[in-house]
């Protein structure tokens, strides 16, 4: 199951569908145009969309870091293997951990045994979730800024057919209500401004459906907006912030989202605070994590929320 591009798209400007002009879209409302890489993926980052220049010079900046760190050429076998290279290859990665036990929750606990849903990923680069999608007969659409045929969307083609769209998630190119499932991995902290995309990622999602923000960077409420770790990437441009957990969760209940589990993406226990009442049954584990990620220093979170029912 496929839908055709343009039936898919939406201008991000004023939603208004689009038409095809030689190598380019053209908005049938607004009149902007909108072009496309030589591999096909449509340029929905326009240049006149609030911020376009911080997400372009990001997009730079993450090939400049991934150059400079020895990342930048594609390796198969790690990539046929995203995200559990710990326990495929034998890494001891905390990045990947924690991305690995965050997307096996969402696939466990969210999409169960459902096959067939229209799934959006917001900030995918290389869109290593697709090989869960495709293989669950998912209509996947991978959205980033970044279109690069090594780590950004180009490499997609690597997992198979699927739509592959330059978007801004602060502005995506859809209509309401187009997606079943939308989730983004490590990329709601890099959002110029969070409760945007959170608003936008609920937008385009069904009433019922699932939102979800996996492996997310946060403060404790007493730390200050700077995380040590996070100054080389801004140096390049990276938009990278972080958030309390108070932040993302106010984001996700003023879009309209119903948190339903919230906790540490890596799996831990809420240790040591929050490990008393992570054991109330239900609720347990998202009060012990709320109480828990407001006193750590720097840490991280995945919420998996629904969107309230009309
Ligand atoms: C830390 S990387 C995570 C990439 C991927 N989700 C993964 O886990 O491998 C953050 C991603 O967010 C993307 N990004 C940053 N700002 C964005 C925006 N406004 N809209 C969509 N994607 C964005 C970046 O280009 C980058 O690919
Ligand atoms: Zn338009």
């Amino acid at each position: 199951m496929r839908t055709p591009l343009l039936e898919l798209i939406r201008c991000p400007f004023c939603r208004a569908s689009l038409g095809e002009e030689g190598d380019a879209y053209r908005c049938t409302g607004c009149g902007r145009t909108f072009g496309r890489t030589d591999d096909g993926i449509p340029l929905m980052l326009h240049e006149g969309l609030p911020g376009a220049p911080a997400k372009l010079r990001e997009a730079e900046g993450w090939l400049e870091r991934a150059q400079a760190e020895g990342w930048y050429e594609p390796n198969d076998t790690v990539d046929a293997v995203l995200p559990f290279v710990n326990q495929e290859l034998g890494w001891n990665e905390l990045n990947w951990l924690a991305n690995g036990h965050s997307f096996q929750v969402l696939l466990d606990r969210y999409v169960e045994g459902s096959r067939g849903l229209r799934v959006l990923e917001v900030g995918a680069a290389k869109a290593w979730g697709s090989r869960f999608w495709l293989e669950r007969d998912c209509e996947y659409v991978a959205t980033d800024i970044l279109t690069d045929p090594n780590i950004g969307l180009g490499r997609g083609a690597f997992y198979g057919d699927f739509a592959r769209i330059q978007a801004d998630g602060e502005h995506l190119p859809f209509a309401d209500e187009t997606f079943d499932l939308t989730y983004c991995v490590a990329t709601l902290h890099h959002a110029l401004d969070l409760p945007r995309m959170v608003r936008e990622m609920a937008r385009v999602t069904r009433p019922g459906g699932v939102v979800a923000g996996l492996n997310e960077g946060v403060r404790g409420v007493l730390r200050g907006s700077e995380n040590p770790d996070q100054a080389g990437e801004k140096e390049l441009g990276i938009n990278e912030h972080v958030h309390s957990v108070w932040a993302y969760a106010a984001a996700f209940t003023r879009a309209g989202l119903v948190v339903r589990r919230l906790e540490r993406p890596d799996g831990w226990p809420p240790r040591p605070y929050g490990r008393l009442l992570s054991k109330i049954p239900k609720i347990g584990m998202t009060l012990g994590t709320l109480t828990h990620l407001s006193a750590i220093r720097f840490a991280g979170v995945s919420i998996y929320a629904r969107k309230r029912s009309a």
